[in-house]
């Protein structure tokens, strides 16, 4: 089986694994950081996202010889002890319901954040709405991430 050295969160990862394994499948089975989500595992509803050298990805469809070589970044290493701004936004909203999609939510909502300091309501609406969630908490959700923009 080939090795793979990886980047998670900042520590050097080596692992052994088919090429086309998922990185979602790395993350939860061979590095036990469960926090990513397995949903639908077509890139169609955003629970398992990642950063990817600080971009939202879809690990359940990242297979891993792709990751090799940058930093890829869970819900495990967004903040060590939930201070990051959109962590604290969640938990001033008290966004999640039953919460299976809000590591996949926090995940996009942070990589856009970086990139996007002053959103508009229409943006952050455009970004989020790839990320499906069950009950449907999208006020909750859309407020929160206009509260971690400032
Ligand atoms: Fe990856 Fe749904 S589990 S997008």
């Amino acid at each position: 089986m080939p090795k793979y050295n990886l980047n998670v969160n900042g520590k050097p990862r080596s692992i052994e694994a088919s090429a086309d394994t998922p990185l979602l499948w790395i993350l939860r089975d061979h590095l036990d950081m469960v926090g990513t989500k397995f949903g639908c595992g077509i890139a169609q509803c955003g629970a398992c996202t990642v950063h990817i050298d600080g971009n939202a990805a879809r690990s359940c469809s990242l297979p891993v010889a792709s990751a090799e070589g940058k930093e890829i970044t869970t819900i495990e290493g967004l903040s060590e002890d939930g201070s990051h701004p959109v962590q604290m936004a969640w938990k001033e909203v008290d966004v999640p319901q039953c919460g299976y999609c809000q590591a996949g939510q926090i995940m996009t909502a942070s990589a856009f954040l970086a990139q996007n300091k002053n959103p508009s309501e229409a943006e952050i609406k455009n970004v989020m709405h790839g990320n499906i969630c069950r009950c449907a908490a999208y006020n909750r959700i859309q407020k929160a991430v206009e509260i971690a923009a400032g």
